[in-house]
């Protein structure tokens, strides 16, 4: 049987990312090659992403990102099986740049297109790195947009358990980041501050701890944060460092008892031991991922993180949801449309 061969592309928000992955036929995957262009300089300025300016960013950058990714991986484009674009969720200025050229070099070489959802990319990012990661699994999905626990039955086969009812967690860590003056990209920013500070100076609320279910609530702990860094008299770097550390140590008891819901209702549909994936930006956080390694030793659920550079956005993730879903059949043709939003479990086919 010939490899399995796909670009990815990836322009959802302030990446703009191709990348080439191969499965063999034995079933090992290659990542050829990986391309990430962070538009670090473009938003820094404004301490945040600029949708305007991330659109214009990808317009310009798209096609030289693909190029690279192509001669890194030193493969033509006749040799690959299909083109695996993201068309949503996401900015939707970045979505139509990377959907329209996913569909521009699809419709030229005569490939197959996938329009992959980028949560999906996130989702079933663990399986690219760890191919022991068997369907079914619990996934905790933690980004700048999104904070979700998810139950992934398959490919497409996605179930929503618990959600944030306000802000999303990444975003979160992204305005402690801008209103302690830090800057941008946040959640790296907060994490390095963190290390120097003393999580217990400051008593920030943990909302949603101790209450039944696996939702999740954010909104309240940035608020706080952000009042306890208002009533400070002209804070220094100590002070920053110690209201991030506050903070973060506060997120991670929060996901610690939501996920301990979750692993514990989870059990009970399934008799053979938990797998427990946690993916998207946040799960490249140090300490994020030691409090959730510790509560999986403790419950002895098998827990799978893929490496920070695969949980950050990347195009490989992508590529590597094309694959799977070529796998599956699950092949759209060139009208698929863009989308702004696109939640996970509206894949979930159940006819
Ligand atoms: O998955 P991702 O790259 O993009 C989205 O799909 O949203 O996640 C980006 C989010 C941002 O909010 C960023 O601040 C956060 O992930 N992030 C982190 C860390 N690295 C990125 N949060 C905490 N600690 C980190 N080390
Ligand atoms: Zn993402």
């Amino acid at each position: 049987m010939e490899p399995t061969v796909v670009l990815g592309i990836e322009s959802s928000c302030d990446e703009t990312a191709a990348a080439i992955v191969k499965l063999t036929a034995d079933g090992k995957r290659q990542i050829l090659s990986n391309v990430i262009l962070s538009q670090l300089d473009e938003h820094r300025p404004y301490g945040g992403v600029v949708p305007e300016i991330a659109a214009r960013a990808h317009v310009e950058y798209m096609d030289g990102v693909v190029d690279h990714a192509m001669n890194d991986a030193a493969v033509n484009f006749s040799d690959l099986s299909a083109v695996a674009a993201i068309a949503g969720p996401g900015l939707i200025g970045g979505v139509i740049v990377g959907l329209m050229t996913g569909k521009g070099i699809a419709l030229t070489h005569n490939k197959p297109l996938i329009a992959v959802n980028h949560l999906e990319g996130h989702a079933l990012s663990a399986r690219l790195v760890h191919e022991d990661t068997m369907f079914p699994y619990l996934l905790l999905l933690i980004s700048g947009g999104h904070c979700q626990l998810v139950s992934v039955e398959g490919v497409g086969r996605y179930a929503r358990l618990g959600t944030t009812v306000d802000d999303a967690i990444g975003e979160a860590f992204d305005k402690i980041a801008k209103f302690t003056g830090l800057g941008y990209p946040g959640g790296s920013v907060v994490e390095e501050a963190a290390r120097r500070g003393n999580a217990s100076r400051f008593d920030l609320p943990r909302p949603m701890v101790g209450r039944a279910g696996c939702d999740f609530s954010f909104s309240g702990l940035k608020t706080a944060a952000r009042q306890s860094f208002e009533a400070l008299d002209n804070p220094g770097p100590q002070d920053i460092a110690d209201l991030c550390a506050s903070f973060q140590i506060a997120v991670c008891e929060v996901l610690e008892d939501r996920c301990r819901n979750a692993i514990a209702a989870y059990k009970t549909n399934n008799n053979s031991k938990i797998r427990f994936v946690v993916a998207g930006g946040v799960a490249a956080n140090s300490v994020v991922r030691s409090v959730l390694d510790s509560l999986c030793g403790e419950l002895n659920v098998h827990l799978i993180v893929p490496p920070p550079v695969l949980c950050t956005d990347n195009a490989a993730m992508i590529a590597w949801a094309g694959i799977e879903r070529l796998g599956a059949e699950l092949i759209d043709d060139l009208g698929a449309v863009p989308r702004a939003r696109w939640p996970l479990d509206s894949l979930y086919d159940r006819s």
